[in-house]
């Protein structure tokens, strides 16, 4: 059985991952529109691993005995000034995301749900990792400032990110 907190955490874990996709699916399409194909690719593929985040959420609720409650996903910004602002944005949701991961471990080891932690450890790793990709992206975006030429190299290198 799950605690009544950390159904409700869950749930609103499985938004937030949901949410994440939507983001990653509004900047890959923005991307698509300014004929940035390597950017929007390499998002596109982001935005679906969340959803296998949240899938993995929704069947570890289910697993144990809780309810899933799918809440609305709010709307995403749509525009973003240039590729360096919209991978920043990224980079602070991920943020936001490994907080969010750590508060639901520390109700875990609070209320000594072992399974949940077990299950939460994969996240508290991959979080290193998505936020080690944003950070990458951003710090060769801000190496290559305005020229052109560079952008068209990252973009360019970004389109070989695989599924
Ligand atoms: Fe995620
Ligand atoms: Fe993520």
């Amino acid at each position: 059985m799950l605690s009544r907190i950390l159904e409700e955490e869950l749930n609103r874990q499985i938004n937030e991952e949901l949410f994440s996709a939507y983001l990653y699916f509004a900047m890959s399409a923005h991307f698509e529109a300014e004929n940035w194909k390597g950017f929007a690719s390499w998002l596109r593929i982001q935005a679906i691993e969340e959803l296998g985040h949240a899938d993995r959420l929704y069947k570890f609720v289910i697993e144990k005995g809780g309810r899933v409650e799918l809440q609305s996903i709010e709307k995403p910004t749509k525009d973003w000034k240039n590729v360096l602002s919209a991978f920043e944005d990224g980079l602070k949701h991920e943020r936001h995301i490994t907080e969010r991961i750590n508060h639901l471990m520390d109700i875990a080891i609070k209320e000594k749900d072992y399974a949940s932690q077990s299950m939460l450890k994969w996240f508290v790793d991959e979080q290193v990792e998505e936020e080690a990709n944003f950070s990458e992206i951003v710090a060769k975006l801000k190496m290559i400032e305005d020229s052109p030429r560079a952008l068209f190299y990252l973009d360019h290198e970004l389109a070989k990110r695989a599924k």
